[in-house]
């Protein structure tokens, strides 16, 4: 089933706004958990810096997720939206104090740590509160992800988690620290990857891992494998569901998980892109000697991803009755050459007052907007919003 567009209710409403078909995102959600389900000790926690609108937090509560949060502003997002801090893991390179200390006051699940010197900071906050923070080490595994350069996280280059060689040694710091618990390992290659391999070199690399540790005398509760599970943007109405069951199987398999561990994932993307979409209005079209280009009332401001990571969004008009197709430029109202949704696509005939929908755009889209150029950021409206 494809996101359902109820045309002439969309066309009441003033645009550019997101559109959620809460049906796709429940749909999601049930795929996620007939797989996970299959097993005891599998937890899917929502990686809220997708989306955090308050209707779709709802539903994936309600589907019993937790949550991975990155700042103190989701936690406390999160915690407002009814998520038990309990099911909360916390990652992100620079916490702030207060929000190491809102994590320990609420009691959340566990710190992902990404440094020696915040461990630190951790544990003498802990010790000011008279707690003990659970922790797990956010190791960069040095695997490579196939997928754009900026989303790309688990090489040695970029700045995130402890080099694989300092593991053992962070370890030991933690162990000796009398207000931190240290309970596992936490891994994250990238995001949008579609190449099942990418989650086997990475299983294949907790396995060296946790055997070495083992060697060591290091047992671990907690392995948390991060997100990344792409979708797809090329044809989001054929394929709206992700392949979880690829998924998650790659871990059944590759993953020697040991009887009494916990196998915790971060998915984003994979749970909230394909529910929804950026609705917009063909304010001109403009002509010159080379180019048809639809120029439409939203913009970069609300969905940033074409112009930061030369993201591609299927685009469809939805009000267009033409048979014939045409080339267009669908571009935005800012004022900056990037603000293109997509170049040469074929559109059928397109006019001013037509709407367009801009797919895949659930996830890092509303969340991403900004107010540049003085703009009102975009509203996020459910199917049953507009029953
Ligand atoms: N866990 C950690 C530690 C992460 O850094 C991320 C994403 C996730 C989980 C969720 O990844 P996902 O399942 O959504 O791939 N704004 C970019 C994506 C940035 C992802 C940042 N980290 C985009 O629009 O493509």
């Amino acid at each position: 089933m494809a996101i359902a567009f109820n045309v002439d209710r969309l066309a009441s409403i003033r645009t550019p706004f997101y559109f959620y078909d809460t049906n796709i995102l429940r749909q999601t959600l049930d795929a996620i958990n007939t797989e996970t389900q299959k097993h005891d000790n599998y937890f899917v926690h929502y990686a809220v810096k997708a989306n955090t609108n308050p209707k779709i937090l709802q539903v994936i509560r309600e589907a019993g997720l937790g949550i991975d949060c990155v700042s103190g502003g989701e936690i406390e997002q999160v915690l407002k939206a009814g998520f038990p801090a309990n099911k909360i893991v916390f990652a992100g390179v620079g916490k702030s104090d207060w929000e190491i200390e809102l994590g320990l006051d609420k009691g959340i699940l566990c710190f992902n740590v990404e440094s020696i010197p915040e461990l630190e900071v951790i544990n003498e906050i802990a010790a000011r509160k008279g707690k003990v923070a659970t922790v797990c080490f956010r190791i960069n595994p040095n695997v490579g992800a196939h997928t754009h350069a900026n989303i790309t996280t688990g090489l040695a280059e970029n700045k995130f988690g402890i080099d694989m060689q300092d593991m053992e040694h962070v370890i030991r710091l933690a162990q000796q620290m009398q207000n931190v618990q240290f309970k596992g390992l936490h891994f994250h290659i990238g995001s949008q990857i579609l190449e099942m391999d990418d989650f086997i070199a990475l299983a294949h690399r907790i396995n060296d891992l946790q055997d070495q540790l083992e060697a060591a005398g290091i047992q671990l509760d907690i392995i948390n494998v991060g997100g990344g599970l792409g979708v797809d943007y090329q044809n989001p109405q054929a394929n709206p569901i992700p392949n979880f069951k690829d998924f998650f199987a790659v871990y059944q398999q590759h993953l020697k998980l040991r009887p009494h561990q916990t196998l915790h994932f971060e998915l984003g993307r994979a749970i909230v892109a394909q529910c929804g979409a950026l609705i917009a209005k063909v304010l001109y079209v403009k002509e010159n000697a080379i180019k048809k280009f639809a120029i439409v009332d939203a913009g970069m401001t609300d969905l940033i991803r074409p112009a930061l990571y030369d993201a591609h969004h299927r685009i469809i008009n939805l009000t267009s009755t033409a048979t014939k197709e045409d080339a267009y430029d669908v571009v935005g109202p800012i004022c900056e050459s990037s603000d293109v949704f997509d170049k040469d696509i074929p559109l059928p005939k397109t006019r001013r007052g037509d709407l367009l929908a801009i797919l895949s755009a659930g996830a890092y889209g509303e969340i991403m907007a900004s107010g540049y150029n003085c703009r009102p950021l975009p509203v996020g409206y459910t199917i049953e919003d507009l029953a």
